[in-house]
């Protein structure tokens, strides 16, 4: 059964164009939890160019069905979600000059450090969600490091350019979904979903959640939020 989360940066985005306080992302999340979104993300990333420490602070104590905090394995990031206690966060990497996320946390790489900060957030009671490409090592290696979930990346998928890269794409996709399953983690996934790509991707049913920023706010734009969310759910089986 496979659920919708929101995003909600791309609200912070456009607040932080202007430098004022309009539009907010809490009242977004709120909107989104209305609409029937079982869950809001958000990545404070270490620049705090889109969300600020005060939106996550608000979030914690606003949303009402899960708030999961997207962020890299940095000192500073590991203090602020023991301290705010988000319901789960999603560890991914972070480049300054990235337009967004843009490749999957290299955990074979980090197995030492990532095991450490997966236990440190486990000990204050966070799960921790590794954001990873359709690839078996990192898989094999996210179990390795206790990782809860794993958020399999869609971007290549969404990105393709024929139906032929798009089914190969896809297909990489539902392995690594499987893979990660049967591994016992926990399945997400998301980047880069869309209202067009999206009802294949939902069709997998063990991803638990969609995880989806950029096309809901989008739509948002034209037809309002609560609306872009619910028809976003409607191609989503189990939302
Ligand atoms: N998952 C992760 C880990 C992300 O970094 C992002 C983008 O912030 C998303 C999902 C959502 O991507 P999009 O905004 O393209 O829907």
């Amino acid at each position: 059964m496979t659920q919708l989360a929101i995003n909600v940066d791309h609200v912070a985005t456009l607040r932080q164009a202007r430098g004022i306080d309009e539009p907010d992302p809490v009242l977004a999340a709120g909107i989104c939890e209305l609409a029937g979104a079982v869950g809001i993300v958000i990545h404070l990333r270490e620049d705090r160019r889109h969300a600020q420490d005060r939106d996550v602070k608000l979030l914690r104590q606003t949303v009402k069905t899960k708030l999961n905090l997207e962020m890299g394995a940095t000192e500073e990031m590991v203090g602020i979600a023991l301290d705010i206690k988000p319901d789960m966060v999603t560890l991914v990497p972070e480049k300054r000059q990235e337009l967004t996320t843009e490749g999957g946390l290299d955990v074979v790489g980090q197995v030492d450090r990532l095991t450490g900060v997966i236990d440190r957030l486990g000990k204050g009671g966070i799960p921790v969600s590794l954001f990873i490409d359709p690839d078996s090592a990192q898989i094999q290696a996210s179990r390795e490091v206790k990782a809860t979930f794993v958020e399999i990346h869609t971007g290549r998928y969404c990105d393709a350019v024929s139906d032929e890269e798009q089914n190969r794409e896809f297909d990489l996709i539902a392995k690594a979904v499987d893979e990660a399953f049967y591994a016992g983690l926990r399945v997400n996934a998301g980047h880069g979903l869309n209202y067009v790509n999206t009802a294949r991707i939902a069709a997998l049913d063990k991803i638990e959640e969609l995880s989806i920023g950029h096309a809901v706010m989008a739509r948002a734009i034209f037809v309002g939020l609560d609306q872009a969310v619910r028809e976003m759910r409607a191609l989503i089986p189990g939302s």
